[in-house]
């Protein structure tokens, strides 16, 4: 006999199609997840949400084998498995897709979705029956994305839909899909949300971790909230508010989200004129000491392009790019930093964070200047600085001499974060600052802005969160194929008013 009581089933509800029960799951001694149990079922969304660091990655790194649980169980259609590897899970029909993109840049559509399978034809790899089950893959989630196309060349959403497909190949009968929508745009989440709906119909059961509020009621069927590894609740979402939802998740109310920032204005902080770059035009631009300004529009629209033209990571073609007023000419981001900007790129594994060195490091690091006298670096300083930031942003867990990769998504980008809090820069600009970080962490983030701009501060916030911009900018700009598209303030920044101006002439032509 066990000593675990095992919940009967009722009779006539659905078998689970893949079913955890009692996992924990520990990292050097640290318990990730702690005893969760839960079924997931054919043909329905399961959403886990959790605040950054609760265990939803964790939990389906068990399910997809990456992680091997130290206790409790799998099952798949009823029967115990362990899927000690990736491969061995994906054999098994679990097919997942995860948070950080996997994706070879520089190889084809084609070549990307027979990575590790290449057919064979005489121990040759066959490369016309790889084109051809590659059509077949993208056809069967209704994607008309070219297989000879460049990975690389792709949209985010595109990449997205990409892997997807990749981790379908095969009898899946389980897909899990790790925040798929961070960095995509409401148009391009529709796309991903039709495939999610035409496998949902086909039976499979699909795993969905997301922060965004609104997406949960969209796509999801049931929730399981997650706190410091451990079940709180599952149920279906007709049964719980989105107050609830944020109250099982962080054990507290949470507050108002979006600060009132006060409009002062100073002095021009950051002006672009004319300013043209790769994938940018003729843009004008200007943000003012104390503003808050937003930088909108889609995935591709140039918007992103534009914070690196300003910060020194990509070449101005023609036009100028004015700091405080001066004219400082082409410029290198280590330049930038001493004339006192600074930039938080939106991809933290590639541009953002160096995973060899402790989170303290990636913090301190731009500003180790400041800490050092005659040569020598007061290290104790430096480590009593950081770690203040650090703590200020909530860190979790809050140890600053932990590497990067072992923390959550949301709190890696909190160390991005930081780096703009070790010395007083004038000049801020964000590259989608929230992507993937939780309700709690994003109050953080918001109020860490506000602050900035109190203390008169320039901040240009560039992001395809439309609630995020309407709710914490002064002004906002709209990029469209390049260019400025259009400026708003005041009464006219609302959703109706912005979003109609993401899409060009070209493209609602098309939608037509
Ligand atoms: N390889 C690892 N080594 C050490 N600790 C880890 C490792 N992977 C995860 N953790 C820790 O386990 C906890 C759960 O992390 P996990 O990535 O599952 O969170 P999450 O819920 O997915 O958060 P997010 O929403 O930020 O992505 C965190 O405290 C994290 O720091
Ligand atoms: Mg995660």
């Amino acid at each position: 006999m066990t000593t675990h009581i095992i919940t009967e089933r009722p009779q006539g509800a659905a078998r689970a199609a893949i079913a955890v029960q009692g996992v924990t799951k520990r990292f050097q001694g640290f318990a990730a997840l702690r005893d969760v149990s839960i079924d997931f079922l054919p043909g329905q969304v399961h959403v886990l949400f959790g605040e950054n660091g609760a265990g939803k990655s964790t939990l389906i790194g068990v399910l997809a084998g990456i992680h091997r649980p130290d206790e409790g169980t799998i099952l798949l259609d009823g029967q115990q498995v362990q899927a000690a590897t990736p491969r061995r899970a994906r054999e098994l029909g679990i097919a997942a897709v995860f948070q950080e993109p996997a994706l070879v840049p520089q190889l084809t559509v084609a070549e990307n979705l027979a990575l590790g399978r290449e057919p064979t034809s005489r121990g040759l790899v066959d490369r016309r029956a790889g084109r051809r089950q590659a059509v077949e893959a993208l056809a069967r989630i209704g994607s008309s994305i070219p297989p000879d196309a460049y990975a690389r060349d792709l949209s985010r959403a595109e990449q997205q839909i990409l892997e997807i497909a990749r981790a379908l190949q095969g009898e899946a009968k389980v897909l899990i899909l790790d925040e798929p929508t961070a960095s995509l745009t409401d148009n391009e989440t529709d796309c991903l949300f039709d495939v999610v709906h035409t496998l949902r119909r086909e039976g499979l059961a699909i795993i969905y971790i997301t922060h965004r509020m609104g997406e949960i009621r969209r796509i999801g069927d049931r929730v399981s909230v997650l706190r410091d590894g451990a079940l709180i609740r599952t149920c279906p979402l007709g049964e719980v508010t989105d107050d609830d939802l944020v109250t099982l998740m962080t054990g507290r109310q949470v507050g108002a989200l979006f600060p009132e920032i006060p409009h002062r204005p100073g002095g021009m902080a950051l002006e672009l004129q004319k300013v043209s770059g790769a994938g940018v035009l003729e843009i004008d631009l200007q943000v003012r000491q104390g503003e808050v300004v937003g930088l909108t529009g889609l995935v591709g629209s140039g918007k992103a392009e534009i914070g690196q033209l300003c910060f020194g990571l990509a070449r101005t073609v023609s036009g100028r790019i004015r700091i405080n007023g001066q004219d400082l000419g082409h410029s290198s981001p280590s330049k930038r930093l001493r004339q006192g900007m600074v930039y938080y790129p939106a991809d933290r594994k590639h541009d953002g964070l160096v995973a060899s060195r402790p989170a303290r490091e990636n913090v301190s690091l731009p500003a180790l200047d400041r800490w050092t006298r005659a040569g020598f670096l007061d290290r104790r300083r430096e480590r009593l600085e950081t770690e203040a930031v650090l703590k200020r942003l909530s860190l979790r867990p809050a140890n600053p001499d932990a590497l990067p990769p072992t923390f959550s998504g949301g709190n890696q980008q909190k160390i991005v974060l930081g780096r703009g809090f070790t010395r007083p820069y004038g000049i801020h600009i964000f590259d989608e600052p929230t992507a993937g970080v939780d309700v709690g962490a994003r109050a953080e983030i918001y109020e860490a802005i506000k602050e900035l701009a109190d203390s008169g501060a320039a901040v240009l916030l560039i992001s395809s969160d439309l609630p995020e911009v309407i709710n914490l900018v002064h002004r906002a700009y709209v990029v469209a194929e390049g260019r400025i598209a259009g400026e708003f303030s005041g009464e006219d920044l609302t959703e109706e008013t912005l979003l109609p101006v993401f899409f060009t002439q070209h493209e609602k032509e098309q939608g037509a």
